[in-house]
């Protein structure tokens, strides 16, 4: 039986991610468009983007936070084209885009004194092993698999390295760990529901002395340029950008932002985000054919919430039906308009990927649950039928 109750909102992609609710293209009317970002209202609004980000996420004082461009791809391939070298580097690495990040390393960088720490889809890996007075990174929440850091505690406060963070389906969504991270990046296109093509940027002290003490061997494009004559160039990080950005995208993070606040800020946003979380917990519960890919609750993520099919009869099939399985399941949902762009990411194991970041309503995900038990009878019935 068809479930009755539908989201009322489709949208539960992993990026880009849903829009606030109540959203429409009226949010960007006081767009500063046809004009230079470079003029004082322009500088105004992209340094207002910092400071309103700066302020909800409680990023400290004295670490600089800048718009870059490329979205976070750019921000994390700024810091480690710019930072790394001087000492070795310890690289972990548990769905694909932190493999994304061991490849920059290991094959661009060609970095010889590199550890990868890696661990299986659904796992974290070890990270006591990591070794601080060596610089690394990570992803503090792996989107593809869904799982995360359950915190900061592992990561030496009293550390040698720099720790460099793509943190972008985290922020606005988990407490992060200022203190133990030194450079932290994001994209605008993920939990807050913003746009694509631009990218945040945080430098500690530490990671702002290491730019101005280094030089790296490789040379660097304009677009990763953050020194100007061996000094910071401190601009970056009130708003003048390196290049032209979108003032369309401008106005719609502050949207977005401003959105955040009147939620109460960080605290609200986490809640709903955990909420969703919760909200698929209890289905997945009293589920007979579904359960978390990420195996340890602690690490389970409240954005890219990723489930794997359980059943036996979904665990008989060759991985090639089975990832035609969930596929179908993914088609089923998004041809009666239930829910889009929710199949397991491609690199990943079958399986279903459901965002839950803050800007999707906890009501939505309930009503989405019968309609996936909906869609699994379907395919199961349909192969059953075939064989
Ligand atoms: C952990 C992580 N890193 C990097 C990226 C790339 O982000 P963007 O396409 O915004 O550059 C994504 C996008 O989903 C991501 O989830």
């Amino acid at each position: 039986m068809k479930p009755t109750t539908r989201p009322r909102n489709p949208n539960f992609s992993s990026g880009p991610c849903a829009k606030r609710p109540g959203w429409s293209v009226a949010a960007l009317e006081d767009a500063l468009t046809g004009r230079s970002h470079r003029a004082k209202p322009g500088k105004a609004k992209l340094a207002e983007v910092i400071d309103r980000s700066r302020a909800i996420l409680g990023t400290p004082d004295d670490y600089r936070l800048g718009i870059v461009p490329a979205s976070d791809t750019g921000a994390v391939e700024m810091a480690l084209w710019s930072l790394l070298g001087p000492r070795g580097v310890d690289v972990l690495a548990w769905e694909s885009f932190g493999k994304g990040w061991v490849t920059d390393i290991t094959k661009q960088l060609k970095l010889e004194d590199t550890r990868v720490i890696e661990a299986d889809y659904g796992r974290l890996p070890d990270l006591t092993q990591v070794d601080f007075t060596r610089d690394v990174v990570f992803t503090w929440n792996g989107t593809t698999s869904g799982v995360r850091v359950p915190n900061g505690d592992w990561i030496a406060g009293d550390r040698q390295g720099l720790t460099i963070c793509d943190a972008t389906s985290a922020v606005f969504a988990m407490p992060v760990d200022w203190a133990k991270l030194d450079v932290v990046t994001w994209s605008w296109q993920k939990v807050l529901g913003g746009e694509a093509a631009h990218g945040m940027l945080a430098l500690s002290p530490r990671a702002v002395e290491r730019l101005e003490s280094h030089s790296p061997a490789w040379p660097m494009p304009k677009l990763f340029r953050m020194t100007k004559g061996g000094k910071l160039n401190e601009g970056i990080f009130k708003g003048e950008t390196i290049n032209t950005p979108s003032m369309l995208a401008v106005e719609d993070a502050l949207d977005a932002l401003k959105w955040a606040e009147d939620l109460g800020g960080l605290d609200g946003l986490i809640a709903r985000s955990e909420a969703n979380l919760a909200a698929i917990g209890q289905w997945v519960e009293a589920s007979p054919w579904a359960g978390f890919l990420a195996s340890d609750p602690a690490t389970r993520s409240c954005t890219s919430i990723c489930l794997a099919v359980t059943d036996p009869w979904f665990q008989s099939l060759t991985g090639a039906k089975q990832a035609d399985a969930a596929k179908a399941i993914a088609t089923h949902l998004d041809l009666e308009g239930i829910a889009y762009d929710i199949g397991a990411y491609r690199d990943a194991p079958p399986g279903l990927r459901i965002w839950g970041g803050a800007t999707v309503e906890t009501a939505d995900i309930e009503a989405l649950m019968p309609w996936l038990d909906w869609a699994y009878a379907r395919v199961k019935g349909a192969q059953a039928d075939a064989a």
